[in-house]
Formats: C-alpha cells, structure tokens, sequence
C-alpha cells in the first residue's frame, strides 16, 4: 500500500487531544476524518456520557464497537478518531487490522491528559475523580502500546507540530511551515 492511501486510526487517553490532531491532519492532508465519539452521538441522537449514565458501559462499548464497524466499512475517512477506550477492546483493534487501517497511538504523561480532562466542558463519566482516571490510565498502557506507531506528545510540541510528524512521518506528506 502506498503511503498516500493509508487510513489510520488515532488512539490514546483521553484528554490526550485525539480529536483535535485529527482535525489538524485532515486539513493538512485533505481527507476526510471521523470522531467516532461524535458518530455515535449523531446515530444514537443522545451523548456518551447518557448512553455509559442510562445502560452502562458494557452497553457502551457494544454500540461503540458497532459503529466503529460501520465507520471501517466505508473507504472514504481517511483518518478515524477513535475514544480513549475503543482500541482496549480486542474486537476493535481485529476490526482495524481487517479493514487494514494504521494504528497511532498519541502517548502522554498522565498529569497532561487529566490537566486537559478538569478543563474540558465534556461530561466524562469514566473520568469522574482523580484516582479512578490514574488507574484507568496505567491499565491501558498494555493496550495502547499494541498500536503500530506512537508519538510522545511532549509540553514543547504543540498539536499543530504533533499532526505535522505524523502527516510527515506516516504519510510520508512534506508540510509546509506556513500552512494553518
Ligand atoms: C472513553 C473515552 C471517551 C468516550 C467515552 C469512553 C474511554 O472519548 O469514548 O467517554 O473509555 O476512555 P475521549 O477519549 O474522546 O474522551
């Protein structure tokens, strides 16, 4: 497969700035892209914080994991944002492996996701209390270090140069400096 025509999901914590790297990528790129978060809002007409609050997260991670299938059968999104959890269920990372997508794993400390967590306005029901996140997180570095790539989101990178190394890096795409 030629660089140009892969598709690549991004995963890590949350907080970690999945959506807003994609977001980046995608204009740097020109390519579609999914939040697979705001896809299942879009069908299920109700937040994820409803569906984890309403029917629990096992109900949860089954609509996610179907829509994830949904989004995999279309060919046009280039880049797929995936929510913190998804890639820790075996059935999705086997559903990207099929539909042969990229995996990019944006790795973080702890402290940068959770200090992006306080600030969000996003109801978080997985990420209620400190202590709870912290655990979740060192849980899910087995998971997330499966992925075929990871970028170190450092403090001196902004999302803007994290977007462009891998739009250099894993697509093989030369961004211009001047491009915003
Ligand atoms: C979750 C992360 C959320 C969302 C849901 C569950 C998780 O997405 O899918 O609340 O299990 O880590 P973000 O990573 O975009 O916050």
């Amino acid at each position: 497969m030629k660089n140009s025509d892969q598709r690549i999901v991004l995963t890590g914590f949350m907080g970690v700035g999945k959506s807003t790297i994609a977001r980046l990528l995608s204009s740097m790129l020109e390519c579609e892209r999914i939040d697979l978060d705001s896809f299942i809002e879009n069908s299920e007409k109700r937040t994820i914080a409803a569906i984890i609050k309403g029917e629990g997260e096992a109900r949860f991670r089954r609509i996610e994991t179907e829509n994830l299938r949904r989004i995999l059968s279309r060919d046009n999104a280039k880049i797929v944002a995936l929510g913190g959890g998804a890639w820790t269920i075996e059935e999705n990372r086997r559903l990207i492996k099929q539909n042969e997508l990229t995996s990019v794993w944006l790795e973080s400390t702890f402290e940068h996701c959770w200090r992006n967590i306080s600030l969000s306005k996003r109801e978080r029901p997985l990420a209620k209390n400190k202590s709870g996140a912290r655990a979740l997180f060192d849980d899910r570095q087995k998971y997330y270090c499966l992925a075929d790539w990871h970028f170190v989101i450092r403090p001196e990178l902004n999302s803007f140069e994290i977007a462009k190394k891998i739009a250099e890096e894993v697509f093989s795409r030369k961004i211009n400096c001047n491009f915003r």
